[in-house]
Formats: C-alpha cells, structure tokens, sequence
C-alpha cells in the first residue's frame, strides 16, 4: 500500500505547494515512485509545477528522477447512488488508482475549507502542515490570548484535523502522524520568532504533532518554479557551484525528509 502525504493548512500561501513538490520530488530522487495530487483545483500550483518539470526536461534533454502527476477524474453525475458526495468518489478513484503502483501518493491542498480537502486529510498517513511565522497563521491552529503566550482554545483547522483522526479511528486506520513545519522564518533571532516557537512547542503537545525544522525565508525557493526544479536537482543541470544560501536551503530540505520519517525513507541521500 502507498504511504499517503498530505499537505494541508488552510492557510494560503504557507508554502503547501512548494513543500509538496520539494518532499515529492526528493522522494522520487531516492527511487521512490512517487504520485503527485493536487487539490487545489483553481490555481493547481502544485500540478503546473510537475509540469513544468515535465517541459523543462524534455526541452533539455535530460532525464530526471520526477513526480508523476495523477489528475482527479471526472465521474458523470448519473453514477453516484443518492446520497454520495461527487468529490468523495472523484478522490476514491484517484486514489485507488496510484496506490497499487506507487510507494508514496502526494496530496497538495487547497489554501480553504473545501469537501475534497476534508475528505484527503481522513486518508493522510502523514499530514504535513508548513506555517508561515506569523500569529495570523497559528490563529488557524489556535487562539492565544493578547501576549500569544497563553492558548485559550483550539481553531478552525485544528478542529477539521481533530475530525479527519476520528473518522480514520473509525474506520481502523493507523493514527495520522501530523507534522507542523515552520516555513519562511526570517535569518535573525527575533521576538516574534523566539514566541511562535515557544507557542507552536505549547501547542503540539495539547493537539498532539510533531514540529520539523521548516525552511528559511529563501529566494530561491521562488525561482524554481517555472523549471520545475527543486533545490536538489541543481548539480544535475550543470549548476557547479551552489552558492551557501542555496547549500543551506538544501540541507533544510534534506532535514525535513528525515524528520518526516517515512517508511522505507533512509536517512541520507
Ligand atoms: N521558504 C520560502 N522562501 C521564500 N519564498 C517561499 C518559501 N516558501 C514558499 N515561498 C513562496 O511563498 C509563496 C506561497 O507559497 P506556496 O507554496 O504557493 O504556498 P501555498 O501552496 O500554501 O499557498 C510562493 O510565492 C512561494 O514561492
Ligand atoms: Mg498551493
């Protein structure tokens, strides 16, 4: 059976997209084969980044190790049995259809509450929620008092998170390993960074996950879209030297591969 990946926060612009196709493509790197979803159906920022990879690739020549992309099908109306939800069967399908070929299946959500994305985090063996430094963000998690020391209850994403564990204890399946990952934190030590972590440290242990070092505020994660490319793709298209920011983004990547723990998944690559 495929490990499933979700990367979900209902926040827009945490980086579910750019971390989706970063742990998708390493995985595919390390011999995985690897099956990329993406549900964010209006901007499919993580579909046009595989492929962009596909174009790039086959422009130059070159052959590399890459995600591969499963759209979510269409299913005519007249099919479904009264009752069943059209997104419920449409996701069905498309995951029935990766799991028996693929050794991870990875799910990009959309930045909002929708049906589609309700439905993955209930299939998530591990879901992955990159956030921003910014109390906006973490007010999705929870809410703290005005100090944002004090958690004074859980908040809207939580609470979806809390109901995607239940319906999968319901249904026997192994509890989902939820990984937090700060993402975009600024270089410098500073106030607001120094409290996040110590809010996102109090948070974890009362919603239960786990927090993976996330990724600097990083030019470079901007750049390689259009190519398709990830940070550990670079040598292979004759990049000699990286430079230290892109050396250190790297290994930020590489770091969160291994606390994601997945199964199979070595540490070093
Ligand atoms: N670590 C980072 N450093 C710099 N820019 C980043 C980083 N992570 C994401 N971005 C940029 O932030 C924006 C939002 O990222 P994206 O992955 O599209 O988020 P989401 O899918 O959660 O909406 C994009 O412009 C992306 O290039
Ligand atoms: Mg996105």
């Amino acid at each position: 059976m495929a490990h499933i990946i979700v990367v979900g926060n209902e926040k827009g612009g945490a980086g579910k997209s750019t971390v989706s196709m970063h742990v998708a493509t390493a995985l595919a790197r390390m011999g995985h084969r690897v099956s990329g979803l993406d549900l964010d159906l209006r901007q499919r920022t993580f579909g046009r980044y595989i492929d962009n990879r596909k174009a790039f690739l086959k422009d130059a020549n070159l052959e590399l190790a890459s995600p591969t992309l499963c759209e979510l099908p269409e299913i005519a109306e007249a099919n479904l049995k009264p009752g069943e939800n059209i997104y419920d069967h449409r996701l069905s399908a498309a995951v029935a259809s990766m799991e028996p070929n693929n050794d991870f299946i990875l799910i990009d959500c959309p930045g909002s509450h929708t049906r589609l994305s309700q439905v993955a985090h209930s299939l998530a063996d591990t879901l992955v929620t990159p956030l921003n430094d910014s109390f906006i963000d973490f007010d999705l998690l929870a809410h703290t008092d005005a100090m944002g020391d004090k958690i004074t209850g859980p908040s809207v994403y939580s609470e979806m998170v809390w109901t995607a564990r239940q319906l999968r204890g319901q249904a026997g399946l192994t509890p989902i390993d939820w990984v937090v990952v700060r993402n975009r934190m600024g270089a410098q030590r500073m106030v607001n960074k120094d409290k996040m972590e110590r809010a996102i440290k109090n948070l974890s242990k009362r919603i239960g996950f786990r927090v993976a070092p996330g990724f600097n505020e990083r030019v470079i994660f901007r750049e390689l879209f259009p190519r398709g490319l990830t940070l550990l793709d670079l040598k292979d298209i004759g990049v000699k030297q990286l430079n230290i920011s892109n050396v250190a983004a790297r290994q930020e990547l590489r770091d969160l591969i291994k606390a994601l723990n997945l199964p199979g998944v070595t540490a070093d690559f």
